[in-house]
């Protein structure tokens, strides 16, 4: 029995009213609906529940049921083959996101629909959730869809549990499942290594299936991040077409099947990678798996992404809608070579830049066996006493005498076989116990499977704080992947990788209750884990080590696609070869931050940096908190172009490089602005001006909206100008 919910401002919420089990309720139609996006769900003659579109939304919530017989693609043999929550072993012929051995050994299961129930959690967030249920054995799954109204993005995951008379083993635990139609695919991927994060490919799907996935268990993304797009009909431009993005929000192994079948339609299954992983589960005890993230948009790449940055800001990125501190970072300035003479000096140049917070990075402990190199001493989280003779808590009180802030790095959860925490608790590190010990940068994985490990991992970053309650900032290291996956303390070495994850969020969660706020970097020697599990523990992350900036303009690019400018943490270095100007500027496109000697920089770099840094401390809130427009591609043009602008499309900054030096290449063509009212005048006026230049820019010109949007502007691009960064405002009325 259907009965709509009126009243719900937008959102079509259908319940039901009784509870159905194993009696027939074909054409029971569950529209999971956002502002702009429905994903429909219907329940077929065998009471299986299939997803019959994903789509725009449809005024009349009855033609719904219409869509499934308006396809005429080949045969479907099945009747599941647009299963929601695909299975293995009755007729199914896919991919399936669940595979199980029951308590019997049997191999098969057939959910069938049970109940649904929509609940309204506020005005932009419902909660759908669906029960289903095998005929036969007493196996039970609950699917989750929460949706976000305005944004348009769906989180999918599902709940799994038995009563069977013995154990049942999840050989496939996928999170959620889409089936998507259109005449043809094409996914947007990415791959990578160190300093090469978020490489991307875009390729047309064809038939069979394409698998994005990690087995690395920590730094999980090193090779591949779990974000990807998929383009329906054409490839999505930055305005044009339909595309969906998607990814996991897990912080380890994970699996995401793209699978073109028979009728030419799009199977996504997307989960925790059941690698070396069947997991053995209780009767009684419920799996949760991750959430499979969503946005779909039909107007390109741009809009997608704005939706995505703005629920990250409002839903899952740690403090996305609060501040962020600059800073300057030592890593790259001393590497390991510091004492605490160099660190105090390095505290006044903090002030003398003008930034926030200095950040020590690592190499400030152990003693045993000296952090000196990346060869020994993690695991050993006492200061270093030849470096640090007062500790921590006299370079804490050097920096608030120098009215700066004082963060530090940690990698807590790793340990180099050369160090006295390895030498006292070998049965803590993750390492087979009859095999060599195989290395990844000189260091091996604690096993967070084990609560005594958790307990240490939490103990080292709380006693920090403890000891040092005005310590404002951490940054949270992950080198190592693992090799010779095996706890000891695990009976079951299928379950170590999942339980290692979940033992990372239980320190985090424990973690956060205590220090709700203060800001932590998530860094894995660079991008390693990115992924919005993480993120709701941090505030931002570091997006790679590679800081050369025209690497970082095109890998900034792509990050920006799924994660809003105030969480990538952009430093400027030394690395690439230009000059500082457009290494801060590119460096301002998120968090600021430097990682340069600043004593050796000549008075006028100073200069400049430290007046970028007050120009950035106004125009910050629009980079983190405003909309962002892609203007002009660094793949395929001379110049890239990226504008922030804020909500109300008064104020707006745009960030102009060069990225190629060919004979005069330049901004030969006027860039289009986007976002902007056509109605009103607006002004351009050239910011972060290195000292003793004069801009080419006539900022007493004002232009309509349409114009900028229509024609375009140019800002005078080219070698010698090769950064521009341009203030956007709005002419008041009367003025
Ligand atoms: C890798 C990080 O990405 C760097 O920024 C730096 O913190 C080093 N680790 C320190 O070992």
């Amino acid at each position: 029995m259907l009965k709509k919910l009126s009243g719900l401002s937008g959102i079509a919420i259908i319940a039901i009213l009784s509870l159905q089990t194993n009696a027939f309720a074909q054409n029971i139609v569950i529209p999971v609906e956002t502002q702009h996006n429905a994903l429909v769900l219907q329940t077929n003659k065998s009471n299986n529940l299939n997803i019959v579109y994903v789509g725009p939304t449809l005024t009349d919530k009855k033609e719904y049921e219409e869509v499934a017989a308006q396809y005429r693609q080949t045969d479907e043999y099945t009747g599941v083959s647009n299963a929601a929550y695909a299975t293995t072993g009755s007729r199914s012929l896919f991919e399936p996101a669940l595979t199980v051995t029951h308590a019997d050994g049997n191999n098969s299961l057939d959910l069938q629909y049970v109940r649904h129930e929509a609940k309204k959690i506020d005005d932009n967030v419902s909660l759908l959730t669906v029960d289903l249920k095998d005929p036969i054995y007493n196996f039970e799954v609950r699917l989750f869809y929460k949706t976000y109204f305005k944004e348009d993005v769906t989180e999918q995951w599902s709940e799994i549990k038995h009563a069977e008379k013995g154990s049942v083993v999840l050989q496939k635990f996928a999170s959620a499942g889409l089936y998507l139609k259109a005449d043809n695919f094409w996914l947007r991927q990415y791959h990578g290594d160190w300093a090469k994060e978020m490489q991307p490919e875009e390729s047309k799907l064809t038939h069979g299936i394409k698998t994005l996935d990690s087995k690395l268990g920590t730094r999980a993304d090193l090779f591949q991040p779990p974000v990807f797009m998929v383009s329906l009909n054409k490839p999505a431009t930055e305005d044009e077409g339909t595309v969906l993005y998607g990814s996991l929000e897990w912080s380890g192994n994970f699996r995401i099947d793209l699978e073109l079948d028979n009728q030419d339609n799009l199977r996504v299954i997307a989960g925790i990678n059941n690698h070396a992983s069947p997991y053995t589960l209780q009767p009684g005890e419920v799996f949760t798996t991750p959430a499979f993230l969503s946005v779909l948009s039909f107007h390109g790449k741009g809009e997608a992404s704005r939706k995505l940055q703005s629920w990250a800001r409002n839903y899952k990125l740690l403090d996305g809608k609060g501040s962020r501190l600059t800073l300057l970072n030592n890593w790259e300035a001393t590497y390991f070579d510091f004492n605490e003479t160099k660190l105090k000096a390095l505290l006044k140049d903090t002030k003398a830049l003008g930034v926030d917070l200095f950040l020590l990075d690592d190499g400030w402990f152990a003693n045993k066996y000296p952090r000196n190199n990346d060869g020994a001493g993690l695991g050993d989280w006492q200061e270093n006493k030849a470096k640090l003779p007062n500790g921590i808590a006299s370079l804490v009180s050097e920096a608030q005498a120098n009215d700066v802030k004082f963060g530090i790095w940690v990698e807590p959860e790793m340990v180099n076989p050369k160090s006295e925490l390895y030498e006292k608790h070998p049965d803590w590190v993750v390492k087979q116990p009859n095999r060599q010990e195989y290395y990844f940068r000189n260091q091996l994985v604690l096993d967070l499977s084990n609560p005594q490990v958790q307990e240490f991992v939490y103990n080292t970053v709380d006693n920090l704080f403890t000891k040092n309650p005005r310590l404002a900032y951490i940054k949270w290291d992950c080198n190592a992947v693992i090799y010779n996956a095996y706890s000891s303390h695990l009976k079951n070495q299928s379950h170590f990788y999942i339980q290692y994850v979940q033992g990372l969020y239980s320190v985090l969660q424990k973690l956060r209750k205590k220090y709700p706020t203060v800001p932590m970097m998530l860094c894995s020697g660079g991008g390693g884990r990115v992924d919005y599990a993480a993120l709701q523990y941090f505030t931002e992350f570091w997006p790679s080590d590679n800081t050369d900036p025209l690497e970082r303009i095109f890998m900034q690019w792509e990050y920006s696609y799924f994660y809003p400018a105030v969480s990538s943490s952009n430093h400027v270095t030394d690395w690439g070869k230009q000059p500082i100007k457009y290494r801060t500027d590119v460096a301002m496109m998120g968090k600021l931050g430097f990682d340069i000697v600043v004593s050796k920089l000549d008075a006028k770099d100073l200069q400049f940096c430290q007046e970028a840094i007050k120009t950035y401390n106004n125009i910050k809130p629009i980079i983190w908190q405003g909309n962002q427009y892609r203007l002009q591609d660094p793949a395929g043009n001379a110049v890239a172009a990226v504008l922030y602008l804020n909500e109300e499309k008064t104020s707006g900054v745009i960030f102009n490089y060069l990225v190629n030096n060919r004979y005069a290449a330049g901004s030969e063509r006027p860039i289009r602005l986007k976002g902007l009212d056509p109605q009103k005048r607006y002004q351009l006026k050239e910011l972060n001006l290195y000292p003793g230049t004069i801009s080419s820019i006539n900022s007493n010109k004002t232009y309509t909206g349409e114009f900028l949007m229509t024609v375009g502007y140019n800002p005078d691009v080219k070698a010698g100008r090769a950064s521009v960064v341009l203030a956007l405002n709005v002419i008041m009325e009367n003025s």
